[in-house]
């Protein structure tokens, strides 16, 4: 069997790549060792056989006796041991989680319903490092995938409605935190019938505004609020989460040579764990809204096609109703005045497991079965 070293399992994604690796049984299949940056010597976790002591996460020569390695530990961390473990001469596979090492040349974003082709080749040329891909892209191809799976997509705008999860465990604190606190302020107006809603409002405005209301992790309000900025600036005004979509979905779908046009704004909003995106669609040619439908619920086994009606849609079409599933629903599927080959679409998707963890189990199962 396979020895398979896991690092940075217990943080947010790696905690739900652990609970997904049982439901699936991925343990029975490979020989587990847990690496730790911090309790080296402890006894592990009791969820892959007998518990055995973690193993130093930094200690090149520990990690290089794995045949797999999967990092859920952040980018610092990958570029801290990953150069050292290739430069020993090591040649087992890296599945990482952090965005590190994404765009490298020897490198494959995995995301398999959508480009399995891409990494079977990669594997038969001898790829050895496989990175899961940003969440709002992963979540927007498994949408989408039909579409450009036919090549039938010109370009397509993604204006995302990101949740807390993506920033971070200590985000999502914050935001319920905040909301909590929101509340508080005006209970016992909300209590009463008969207060005034503007004066409920006022009160409202002024906690979001004020220095009490905890925002260390995002630096402004989110409850009540929004953030329309998502990571650190890049010199074309986009942020680094805009510049991702067109740069990490042409190397996913294989088409970096003649990249299709994939730009929009990524925008934070007070969800918990699922990323939302409004899609504007040039497609190449004019289908009606039912191929299009068509071509897209059987792309893969978790997209499903949303009609678009009003309460299907507010039932069916939410980060409420997908959260902690593998569902891709996207809806809204209209043609747009601007022409018969525009189409909006939107779609949700849960940013820990297909935006995240779901990848990496995958992809260590192609490698081993
Ligand atoms: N960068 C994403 C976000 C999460 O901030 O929502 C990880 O892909």
């Amino acid at each position: 069997m396979n020895k398979v070293g896991l690092v940075g399992w217990r943080g947010m994604v790696g905690s739900v790549l652990m609970e997904r690796m049982q439901q699936e049984n991925d343990f029975d299949n490979i020989e587990a060792y847990f690496f730790t940056t911090s309790q080296t010597g402890q006894l592990g976790p009791d969820i892959a056989g007998t518990p055995k002591p973690l193993l130093d996460a930094s200690d090149v020569t520990a990690l290089s006796q794995m045949d797999i390695i999967i990092s859920c530990q952040g980018g610092d961390y990958t570029k801290s041991v990953y150069p050292h473990l290739r430069e020993s001469g090591w040649t087992g596979y890296w599945i990482d989680a952090a965005s590190a090492l994404r765009m490298e040349s020897d490198s494959i974003i995995v995301l398999d319903p959508v480009n399995n082709d891409v990494i079977k080749q990669g594997l038969e040329q001898g790829v050895k490092t496989f990175v899961g891909g940003n969440c709002t892209v992963s979540l927007m191809l498994l949408a989408l995938g039909g579409l450009f799976e036919r090549d039938l997509v010109e370009w397509v705008s993604p204006m995302t409605y990101q949740a807390a999860s993506g920033a971070g465990a200590r985000n999502m604190r914050e935001l319920i935190t905040q909301m909590g606190e929101i509340n508080s302020e005006v209970k016992s107006l909300l209590d009463d019938p008969s207060s005034a809603i503007l004066e409920i409002d006022k009160l409202v405005a002024e906690k979001i505004k004020s220095d009490s209301l905890p925002k260390d992790q995002f630096g402004v309000p989110l409850a009540g609020s929004l953030i329309p900025w998502i990571d650190v600036p890049m010199g074309s005004g986009q942020s680094k989460e805009e510049w991702k979509a067109q740069v990490e979905a042409n190397k996913i779908l294989g088409s970096s040579r003649s990249p299709i046009p994939i730009d929009g704004l990524c925008v934070r909003v007070g969800a918990m764990r699922c990323h939302s995106q409004a899609m504007t669609i040039k497609l190449r040619e004019d289908l009606s809204v039912e191929e299009i439908e068509s071509i897209l619920a059987t792309h893969n086994e978790w997209v499903r096609v949303i009609p678009n009606d009003r309460d299907i849609t507010a039932e069916e079409l939410t980060p409420v109703k997908v959260t902690g599933t593998l569902d891709i629903p996207v809806g809204r599927i209209r043609k747009l005045t601007m022409g018969p080959k525009y189409i909006s679409a939107f779609t949700v998707g849960d940013q820990l497991l297909w935006g995240a963890a779901e990848p990496l189990r995958r992809m260590l199962r192609i490698i081993i079965d």
